[in-house]
């Protein structure tokens, strides 16, 4: 296996190498890194669910260097074109009727297909010299963090996998936001960098998904089957305070001192405003809270971080669900498994 953390161009022909031959590479993308292969090849794409342990019932989304799916994806709706034409390359996953090109495996038996224009020089010229389209979930071992750099992905996938791609550290932080086009109107699956208010620019009548902004219900089940499974999760338990500024303070402080009281260890996840207020646990600063993006763009990571520490318990103050911070409240609900205290 190779690890190589230079933009070298080189190394991203080599890596293609290893695409165009069926086997697996790492690389980053604006979003979150990705584990890719040949979206068209069964082989290669079956030693991505491999090397994941994901489940075969769980589809992936293709990487396109050009704005021109045809290839891929037939009967697209205008709405998706404006999409395209306004977001991409950018955050954000179309879903569209595939055509037959797209083999079962990568669409999980679908009939619908997930496509997006990455954001991320060295994931484009990958993609333009592979020669073919790249299938890539995350580059995280099923149900962990997403790995926003090159060490978070050889921590979870070394000797799995053909090439790790190096490429710094993945501006945006959080996955791409996915629209099922299918549908009209449009509608999110699951919440990302481009925002709601963004896409409503595009098509005023896009909602999200109501399944995934709540507890599991049985009835209630996400479109995108993924959303379903038990995600973003540190081995840590995660709780998250959510309310007006100085209540959640006061409510952290107190179950940050009962906690450690008995004997646990207990990681705060705050932003720059807030952490002066925190005398016991370990506070790790996410970003700003003037700007919710820098929160957006540390989370996975500091989850991580979390482990490295050896904290039992996790304590997130929540954040307005606007903008940046429906996805970030997203992710934090999933890996809290929707243990909040409102207060
Ligand atoms: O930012 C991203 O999207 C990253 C980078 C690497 O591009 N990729 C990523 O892939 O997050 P993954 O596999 O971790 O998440 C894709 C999500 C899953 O929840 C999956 O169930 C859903 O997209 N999905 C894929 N194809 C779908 C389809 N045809 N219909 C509904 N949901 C779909
Ligand atoms: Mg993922």
């Amino acid at each position: 296996m190779i690890k190589d953390n230079q933009e070298d161009e080189m190394k991203i022909r080599e890596a293609a190498e290893f695409i165009k031959n069926g086997g697996t590479v790492v690389f980053p993308t604006e979003t979150v890194y990705g584990l890719g292969a040949d979206a068209l090849n069964e082989k290669a794409v079956e030693k991505i669910f491999k090397a994941k342990g994901r489940p075969q019932d769980n589809p992936l989304i293709i990487h396109v260097s050009s704005k021109n799916i045809e290839a891929y994806a037939k009967e697209i709706p205008k709405v998706a074109n404006e999409l395209i034409e306004k977001f991409w390359p950018g955050p954000l996953t179309i879903i569209l009727k595939k055509t037959d090109i797209i083999p079962d495996i990568t669409s999980a038996n679908l009939n619908s297909i997930g496509i997006r224009m990455p954001d991320n020089e060295t994931a484009r010229k990958l993609i333009e010299l592979s020669n073919t389209t790249i299938a890539a979930p995350s580059a995280n071992i099923s149900g962990r963090p997403s790995p926003t750099d090159f060490e978070r992905c050889i921590e979870d996938l070394d000797g799995k996998v053909d090439y790790i791609l190096g490429g710094g550290q993945s501006a945006i932080g959080v996955e791409s936001t996915i629209v099922d086009c299918t549908l009209d109107p449009p509608i999110v699956l699951r919440p990302g960098g481009i925002t709601l208010e963004m896409l409503r620019e595009v098509d005023s009548r896009i909602q999200i998904d109501k399944a995934i902004m709540e507890k599991p219900k049985d009835n209630l089940k996400p479109k995108a089957p993924g959303m379903k499974y038990k995600h973003y999760a540190p081995n840590a338990k995660v709780t998250i305070i959510l309310g007006e500024r100085k209540k959640t303070i006061e409510k952290m402080q107190e179950v940050v001192h009962y906690n450690i009281e008995k004997g646990k260890k207990v990681c705060i996840l705050t932003v720059e405003e807030n952490v002066k207020e925190y005398t016991e646990g370990i506070s790790i600063v996410l970003g700003s809270a003037k700007n919710l993006s820098t929160v957006a763009r540390s989370l996975f990571e500091a989850l991580r971080k979390c482990d490295d520490l050896g904290a039992d318990l996790i304590l997130a103050e929540g954040y307005e669900e606007k903008g940046i911070g429906i996805a970030i409240m997203n992710r934090l609900n999933k890996a809290a498994g929707f243990d909040i205290i409102e207060v």
